[in-house]
């Protein structure tokens, strides 16, 4: 039985006072029994005040991103073991915006989610197809390359330790979401592909769905027999909304 991820990316968003408001609001008004894990990724200047602020409560954190290096003369970068230093248990690698903004390639993406899990982090790999490559009938072959640089970077031991997450580009902060059905097709198909390298791990490896999840649609899409939980943006910077889907989770 997999467990159900609520995550947030709140991307390039707070500041000190709002963050702890935030934050406060989450835990204080987290379900008192929920089956879901809640994460959120902040921002890396302020993964240490979530640090302070959560360390006793059931919320992880993670990273946005991090460095495909371990150390040293990377002027901007932030290294796993920063990450691990503030706590962090998850770092979202490969998120569209990294994509798109920062020409990651796929490779580069599969480092990152190597770098990751070997340093003790769980990466949460985004993959996901922009509008014009969905009106092309291009959707499974861009996120099946996506995923297949990662499975064939990793072992099945540290594939374990992976996050997948399907964010459709054009859901993405456009109030437009793919449709229960639409990501159900997609999650199965990148669930094939994983079970296509090992059995189990197919059946064990979370799928979340990212791309305008909001109150009103989360319990559908989290209904689907695939989707394994969230990555939220837009909703997860009001601490109402993210605490209405963590409690649509059944
Ligand atoms: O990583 C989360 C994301 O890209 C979805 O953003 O604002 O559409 O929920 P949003």
């Amino acid at each position: 039985m997999r467990r159900t991820l609520i995550a947030g990316n709140w991307k390039m968003n707070g500041s000190f006072a709002a963050n702890r408001s935030l934050l406060t609001e989450i835990v204080a008004g987290l379900p008192a029994s929920s089956s879901a894990d809640v994460l959120v990724c902040a921002p890396a200047p302020y993964l240490a005040q979530c640090a302070d602020v959560l360390a006793a409560s059931p919320v992880a954190w993670g990273a946005q991103d991090l460095s495909v290096h371990a150390q040293g003369a990377y002027t901007g970068e932030v290294s796993a073991a920063m990450l691990l230093d503030c706590g962090c248990r998850y770092v979202i690698v490969g998120h569209s915006e990294r994509r798109a903004y920062h020409a990651e390639s796929d490779q580069l993406v599969a480092q990152k989610a190597l770098r990751a899990v070997e340093a003790g982090l769980k990466p949460v790999v985004c993959v996901g197809e922009t509008l014009e490559q969905r009106e092309g009938g291009q959707t499974n072959q861009v996120v099946g390359a996506q995923l297949d640089a990662v499975l064939a970077l990793l072992t099945v031991e540290q594939l374990r330790n992976i996050v997948v997450a399907y964010e459709p580009v054009w859901a993405i902060g456009t109030g437009k979401t793919a449709t229960p059905q639409m990501a159900q097709d997609v999650h199965a198909f990148l669930r094939q592909q994983i079970a296509a390298k090992d059995q189990e791990l197919g059946v064990s490896v979370q799928i979340l769905y990212g791309g305008s999840m909001k109150p009103d649609n989360a319990a559908e899409l989290l209904s689907m027999a695939d989707i394994d939980g969230g990555l939220i943006g837009g909703a997860a910077l009001k601490s109402a909304d993210f605490l209405a889907i963590v409690g649509a989770v059944k």
